[in-house]
């Protein structure tokens, strides 16, 4: 269907359908995404014409129903953005271009091709040993507290929720204790659209690539030698790959880790943990899932392959579907306002729907880390207190991540200590 264009936006033609369209950028998604949201349903219903950064023309599925009939339907709604249809009208410096374009990965894929990678993937996820697991959070968690546990102070966010899963992910990749601090700083900084996270991405990248490549002579636990030994016979750059892709996702679980601390820190409801009270740590991070999404709106999206209709739009073949996953699950249809405790109830979408959501075992090591290093801070320090008012944490201005800036505590001093972990490297 040929769109028709009027000279809006500044980076590109608007289609008719957008000129009324929401700016999904800005202020209003750091201060009150859930308000902001409300909103966008109450104006639109639950599909709506949106403009991401640079004005580029898109549509976000607010709805619950509509986000799991796009992603229960692959066929109508791929997950390649090579299917994009505005590729060649984004300038190669748009903002979104690096977490949009498709790389080798498995998730760009479709068809049997994807379903022997994704096969790998999963398996060698589900084969790691969660008491393993539970054991390396442990010992990496005791690590890092150790590095600040004599100052009585410390940014909860920065050093500790961020560092860790990166660390336990190169535990499981069976990357040198030594090496870690490295690698880790190296992955936080590949994000960055610069030179510097150019620089980054080689080391971090050359470093996965290693792994891959010695992963079928170093027999042991770690997921690049699960890999390698998995039936559907993966190449060393297919390894390569997959490790990157995993490792990345393994990020979203900092600001999860993040948020459930913030809660327990400001809100009685969940307070109890802080004196040993353990089901509020799971109670509080399945409340994060609900309520402070980590990943707000999945970023790659989905991208129709014909021309169909969607909650009341027409939308065009190759336009970008944005999930709005936080959206989602605030869906009135099923978290009616005034329910305010989301109890144990673990149908929210945070983790994704359909084929390409994320991994059940890579949600369920997701839980094991967030669940076990939260409980070792709490162990570790347990009269921790927030060290400024609650209301002035302030949040990251993302409209794709849910993210706090810092999370500045105080806590009595205490010695550093040492116990026994798994290193997964067998
Ligand atoms: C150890 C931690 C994690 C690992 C190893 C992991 C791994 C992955 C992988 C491999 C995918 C791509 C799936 C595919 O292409 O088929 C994925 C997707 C996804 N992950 Fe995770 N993940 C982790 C933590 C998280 C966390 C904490 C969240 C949020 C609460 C999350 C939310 C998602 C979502 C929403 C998607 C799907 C995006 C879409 O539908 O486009 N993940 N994850």
């Amino acid at each position: 269907m040929a769109q028709q264009y009027s000279k809006v936006g500044s980076l590109m033609r608007i289609p008719r359908s957008h000129e009324n369209a929401v700016t999904l950028y800005g202020p209003a998604f750091a201060t009150d995404p859930a308000g902001a949201y409300r909103q966008i349903r109450e104006s639109y219903g639950p599909v709506a014409p949106v403009l991401l950064e640079g004005d580029v023309p898109a549509w976000l599925v607010l709805g619950y129903r509509e986000v799991r009939y796009v992603t229960s339907n692959p066929q109508l709604f791929a997950r390649s953005s090579a299917k994009w249809n505005l590729w060649e009208q984004v300038p190669p410096d748009w903002p979104l271009a690096p977490i949009i374009m498709p790389n080798p990965s498995a998730t760009f894929l479709d068809g049997p091709e994807r379903q022997r990678r994704v096969a790998a993937t999963n398996d060698s996820l589900d084969a790691i040993d969660r008491t393993d697991l539970t054991r390396a959070c442990i010992r990496v968690a005791d690590q890092v507290i150790d590095q600040f546990c004599g100052d009585g102070r410390a940014d909860l966010l920065a050093q500790y929720a961020v560092p860790i899963p990166l660390l336990v992910m190169a535990r499981i990749c069976g990357i040198p204790q030594e090496e870690s601090a490295d690698v880790t700083r190296d992955m936080l900084l590949l994000g960055t659209a610069t030179a510097e996270g150019a620089e980054a991405f080689g080391r971090a990248f050359g470093k996965i690539r290693e792994l891959a490549a010695a992963s079928r002579e170093r027999p042991g636990r770690t997921l690049p030698h699960l890999l390698a030994s998995h039936p559907a016979g993966l190449t060393d750059d297919e390894i390569a790959w997959e490790l990157f892709g995993i490792v990345i996702a393994a990020t979203g679980t900092s600001n999860w880790i993040g948020s459930a601390l913030r809660l327990m820190l400001i809100d009685d409801q969940f307070s109890l943990a802080l004196q040993g009270g353990r089901a509020s740590v799971e109670a509080a991070l399945n409340e994060v899932l609900w309520k402070d999404s980590p990943l707000q709106n999945a970023p790659g999206g989905r991208y129709a392959t014909q021309d169909c209709d969607l909650g009341g739009w027409r939308i065009g073949k190759g336009d970008m579907i944005v999930l709005g996953l936080a959206a989602a699950s605030a869906d009135p249809a099923v978290r009616p306002e005034r329910v305010d405790s989301v109890g144990a109830n673990r149908a929210h979408l945070a983790f994704g729907h359909g084929e390409y959501a994320c991994p059940y075992p890579a949600a369920e090591i997701a839980w094991v880390m967030a669940r076990t290093v939260t409980e070792v801070l709490l162990d570790r320090i347990p009269d921790v207190e927030l060290a400024v008012p609650a209301e002035d944490l302030e949040w990251r201005q993302s409209v794709w991540m849910r993210s706090l800036k810092a999370l500045p505590v105080t806590f009595t001093p205490s010695v550093t200590v040492s116990r026994p972990g798994a290193d997964l490297s067998g």
